[in-house]
């Protein structure tokens, strides 16, 4: 396993920009009410209707808790040999995370090897936090993104995610940090694709191992540029498939023969959620894709930073 990030030259943006994309631009619903002075949180329709979605049942199992029934909502391998077309993305990947929201963060430092707290610096960086910037960390799960801002000078970070599970654990996780840097994050309930701020509210946006995971990547990176300033930086953070062909292999063995074991093992998880995560990234947007994604969705200059030898890459944006 490597650990120096970024040893790889950054990818350009070198994507001829493709028509105009056919989906219109989504209208944003009027806020309803702004929240304390000086917060650019504003409370929104659309944060009110996350709460209308049904909470999963259950807790989350612990660590080597076995799996003792079959998860009516677990990913079949029909469904994984695409599951970014499945008309049920959202919800499934929802209930998902909330089943292994316990164990996230040890999976994430385990089955890393503790690089993935590497990758969420390099992206801080890659962000270029002016003092008194607002950021913005969209499916930020149990705030590890949102936490790694908290190095910065930036006066607000809003974590933003769909699932309560998740936010629940970073909302515990910053009841232990000193009370000037708990101070600076809020936590919001919201969807990604329809984000509960007004326009311009933020001069940074991030997104960590999320993009892969909404419904509609497009419909989100259009979001993000809405809330974005101009001049504000977009950073992503996404798995990808190593481009050296020997890493790639020994990559796949260990994302698709090893891993889902152990993951399922540590988090007792049935919902499939360690085998989704290998499927979701060799079906995703190949990196030029994205990149010409951001470009047709009001970015410039963007720019994808390997990671790893590519296991991760770290896309920057700029909005127009
Ligand atoms: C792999 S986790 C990443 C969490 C965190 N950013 C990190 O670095 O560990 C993906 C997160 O995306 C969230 N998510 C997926 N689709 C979403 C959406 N449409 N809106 C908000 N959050 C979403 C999930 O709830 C989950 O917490």
């Amino acid at each position: 396993m490597p650990v120096e990030p970024a040893t790889t030259p950054a990818l350009s943006l070198a994507v001829t920009p493709t028509a105009t994309p056919t989906a219109t631009p989504k209208a944003t619903p009027a806020p309803t009410s702004t929240a304390a002075a000086g917060s650019v949180v504003l409370e929104h329709p659309a944060a009110q209707a996350m709460d209308a979605h049904p909470a999963p049942s259950g807790p989350a199992p612990g660590p080597g808790v076995a799996a003792s029934a079959a998860d009516p909502n677990a990913w079949t391998r029909q469904e994984l040999s695409d599951p970014h077309t499945h008309a049920e993305k959202a919800g499934k990947v929802r209930r998902m995370f909330a089943a292994i929201a316990g164990s996230y963060d040890l999976n994430n430092r385990v089955h890393s090897l503790g690089l993935d707290q590497r990758w969420r610096r390099f992206a801080v960086a890659e962000a270029a936090v002016r003092a008194g910037d607002r950021v913005l960390d969209v499916a930020c799960g149990t705030g590890d993104l949102t936490q790694a801002f908290a190095a910065t000078d930036a006066a607000e970070i809003v974590g933003l995610d769909f699932t309560r599970e998740m936010l629940e654990l970073a909302r515990k996780k910053q009841l232990a940090l000193p009370a000037g840097v708990a101070g600076r994050l809020r936590y919001v309930e919201g969807d990604a694709q329809r984000l509960p701020f007004e326009d311009r509210a933020f001069d940074v946006v991030s997104i960590a191992f999320g993009i892969r995971n909404v419904e509609n990547p497009k419909t989100a990176l259009r979001e993000f540029a809405r809330v974005l300033r101009p001049g504000g930086r977009l950073v992503i953070l996404e798995f990808d498939q190593p481009r050296n062909p020997l890493v790639r292999w020994f990559n796949s063995i260990y994302c698709r023969g090893i891993m889902p074991r152990t993951a399922t093992w540590i988090s007792g998880d049935k919902s499939g959620a360690y085998r989704y995560l290998p499927a979701s990234v060799e079906t995703f947007l190949a990196r030029e894709t994205l990149l010409g994604a951001l470009r047709e969705e009001g970015f410039s200059h963007g720019k994808a930073s390997p990671l790893s030898l590519g296991i991760c890459v770290c896309y920057r944006a700029v909005r127009v």
